[in-house]
């Protein structure tokens, strides 16, 4: 029986033993994923023990993400670009990957960014991952936007060496003067999710075919994906990312490289509905 599981802290909403459990099932693997809770300053001892169980490996969530970067003895390029790691194979020692940027990827393949211009909300860690995303999709130029603008400014500073766009950094309050630039408008600011405020953002100096994606998925229809849908602009919502980043994770437990489909989507969006 094949072991693996999600450490983060609170653990208990996560979607992934769904996921993962759907293509278990799927696949007719004879596997188990589970949640391992691992309070602040406990996350090594859970690890220590999951690798006693004899798990395959994990994903980590909030707030371990760094942590888990920081105790792998080897890391992917990815791993090193973001500074983080979501995944933990236990092979030869700790091996950490991070496979956040490659489901926003996929996620945002269909958009036509090459020579675009993005807006990027926010600069904490997922936004660390969505400008790694946004440089490998093509983009020019990433306009990074956060409440505290200093934080803008350190992100585009510690990651313009990584990314051919150009990285403009400013106050979220300057969304009005870029706006009309934007054939992308991202959010990773965790303002939306389920017990925060909504982003309250005027769009009507956005281009009517720019594209407004969310990386919150919980709602799935956050305040900014209804406003950009009721004045006509293609959303994307963040269940998308969050599906793909599990495929690599899943092979990597697993041995075998899952599918995203309809049918997955449609059991998670059930299991958001129902909550
Ligand atoms: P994560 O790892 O999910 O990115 P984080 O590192 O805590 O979490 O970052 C949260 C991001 O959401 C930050 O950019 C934060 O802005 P500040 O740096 O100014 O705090 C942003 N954020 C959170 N709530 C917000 C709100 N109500 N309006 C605008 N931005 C918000």
């Amino acid at each position: 029986m094949k072991r693996a599981g999600i450490i983060g802290w609170p653990v208990s909403h996560s979607l992934s033993p769904l996921l993962h459990g759907f293509w278990l099932k799927q696949l007719g693997i004879a596997g188990e994923y589970v949640r391992l809770p691992a309070a602040p300053g406990n996350f090594a001892a859970v690890i220590a023990q999951a690798r006693k169980d004899g798990f395959a490996g994990v994903n980590v969530t909030v707030p371990h993400k760094e942590a888990a970067f920081a105790l792998a003895e080897r890391k992917t390029p990815s791993a090193l670009q973001a500074g983080a790691a979501n995944l933990l194979v236990f092979k030869d020692g700790i091996a950490a990957d991070n496979t956040d940027t490659y489901g926003l990827v996929q996620s945002l393949k269909a958009v036509a960014l090459g020579g675009k211009t993005a807006v990027l909300l926010g600069a904490g860690g997922a936004a660390r991952g969505a400008v790694l995303a946004l440089g490998q999709l093509g983009a020019a130029k990433i306009h990074i936007l956060n409440r505290s603008a200093g934080k803008a400014q350190a992100l585009a500073s510690a990651l313009q060496s990584s990314v051919s766009a150009k990285l403009v950094p400013g106050a979220l309050q300057t969304w009005p003067q870029v706006a009309g630039e934007a054939a992308l408008l991202l959010n990773s600011t965790s303002a939306g999710m389920k017990g925060n405020d909504p982003l309250a953002l005027d769009l009507s100096a956005l281009p009517p075919n720019a594209v407004v994606c969310d990386i919150v998925y919980n709602p799935l229809q956050t305040q900014l994906l209804k406003d950009a849908a009721a004045r006509g602009h293609q959303t994307i919502d963040g269940l998308g990312m969050l599906m793909h980043q599990a495929v690599p994770s899943f092979e990597a437990f697993y041995g075998v490289r899952p599918e995203v489909t309809p049918q997955l989507r449609a059991v998670l969006e059930a299991a958001l509905n129902a909550a």
